[in-house]
């Protein structure tokens, strides 16, 4: 080849790749200009915001009362004696790590359908309750919203109370339930709306699902009494609505779990075949674990067992199987006798402490002369005072107190102490005055 040709190539190979760098790199522009997420809408902030807040303001006397778990009174996560107890129990029995099945550990689900329905539960002697772990509670009302949208012979509408917990309606819209609300709490009273209530619940076509927030109502801390659950439980029966239980904070409500399952427990001896979800998060301090159940009462064994299989049939698609460490420190507690009466002081103590808390923000409301009745705050029940401050009063308790709430005028009773509980009473009062 002559030395004019070989130039002449080497320049048109040349050329040749600089055209492909560059029309490869301007391919990976246009690849990136038509991004398949470039039309995603950014969403509002979630909950979380407000710790984020709270964690980058400087006042050495800054308060949190947004969050939603319990702290001990000097503000700092609580790790139940019992459960460090069960962990060490687990440990030296030096279990596995292999699978559980899709309903999770047996020895857990056992033990949590007696506590919530009580030793003497006829469903549970009659084998008629079916029960599966699950991702705690959020994860209980996800594969009840869920089952209900694929199952439920009525119609797939389930009534929420105004308020409700802040996820309750996404979690049951995303499941393909409609979500309607019924009245709850009435606002000039700071108290349950219970005529509204009831009217809803009537006003509701017969055979809906129904919504019960089981004890500690959360956001308001407001529970009907035994006498008005009694009511509830009859209108629901006449109307054939479908009672779906949220249980939350059993025991962590009056420090009796017995007692915080009274609701529950009656609709089933009233013949109510129900729903409920239960969680761990609170009353056994297992927040990241991530622990709890999902459970039906049925009519009969063989619809349980019925049950029981589209249960799994629903679960398996999800996350195959629950993880299994939180299920075993529950269990543990749940069926060694000692550990067992253990945690039930540990819960008392738990809910003793917010009790006092509670006494603590109103005295020191009254001794600081506000002319505001704060008896809510100690009628009130659970984690949270609803207490009945307005969002623009909220923004004053963060902007000049370094007081961080939601808007709603909720407040965890769990996030206040001896140390800032006085603080707290003068921000409020400054605010409300
Ligand atoms: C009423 C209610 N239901 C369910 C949950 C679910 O909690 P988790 O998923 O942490 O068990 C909460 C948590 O705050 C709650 O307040």
């Amino acid at each position: 080849m002559q030395a004019a040709t070989r130039s002449t190539l080497s320049a048109v190979r040349a050329s040749a790749r600089r055209q492909n760098a560059l029309s490869s790199r301007a391919g990976a522009q246009a690849i990136r200009s038509i991004s398949a997420w470039s039309s995603v809408p950014e969403g509002p902030p979630a909950i979380l915001g407000i710790t984020e807040a709270f964690k980058a303001d400087k006042n050495p006397n800054k308060v949190n009362v947004g969050v939603g778990a319990y702290r001990d009174d000097h503000g700092k996560p609580y790790v139940l004696p019992s459960v460090r107890a069960a962990e060490k129990k687990i440990f030296e029995q030096g279990v596995d790590k292999e699978y559980a099945g899709i309903t999770g550990v047996p020895a857990f689900t056992k033990a949590a359908a007696l506590l919530a329905y009580g030793n003497d539960s006829a469903p549970v002697k009659e084998n008629r309750v079916s029960i599966t772990q699950s991702i705690s509670g959020t994860g209980a009302l996800r594969i009840g919203g869920d089952f209900l949208a694929r199952f439920y012979p009525g119609d797939k509408t389930i009534y929420i109370p105004t308020p409700s917990w802040a996820n309750h309606k996404a979690v049951f819209t995303d499941s393909g339930l409609n979500v309607k609300q019924y009245r709850y709490y009435d606002k000039t009273k700071i108290a349950l709306d219970k005529n509204g209530m009831l009217e809803d619940i009537k006003a509701a076509p017969n055979g809906s699902i129904i919504l019960l927030h089981a004890c500690a109502h959360n956001p308001t801390g407001i529970d009907p009494t035994q006498e008005q659950w009694k009511e509830i439980s009859q209108v629901v029966k006449e109307k054939g609505h479908f009672a779906f239980f949220d249980m939350a904070y059993q025991g962590f409500a009056s420090g009796d779990t017995n007692g915080d399952a009274f609701a529950l427990r009656h609709f089933v001896s009233e013949g109510h075949n129900v729903a409920l979800c239960q969680s761990f998060a609170k009353n056994m301090g297992l927040y990241g674990e991530r622990v709890g159940a999902f459970s039906l009462v049925c009519g009969s064994p063989e619809e349980k067992k019925a049950v029981d299989s589209q249960l799994k049939i629903l679960i398996r698609p999800m996350y195959s199987n629950p993880p299994i460490n939180g299920a075993r420190i529950a269990s543990q507690i749940l069926n060694d006798p000692e550990l067992n009466s253990q945690w039930l002081g540990e819960v008392k103590g738990m809910a003793d402490r917010i009790i006092v808390m509670r006494e603590s923000l109103k005295s020191e409301l009254e001794r600081l002369g506000s002319q505001k009745d704060w008896s809510h705050i100690t009628s009130q029940i659970g984690m949270f005072t609803y207490t009945g401050l307005t969002p623009e009063q909220v923004d004053r308790l963060a902007k000049e107190f370094s007081v961080y709430g939601t808007r709603d005028g909720r407040m965890s009773v769990a996030g206040m102490t001896s140390g800032n509980v006085g603080y707290l009473a003068e921000a409020i009062h400054k605010v409300t005055a």
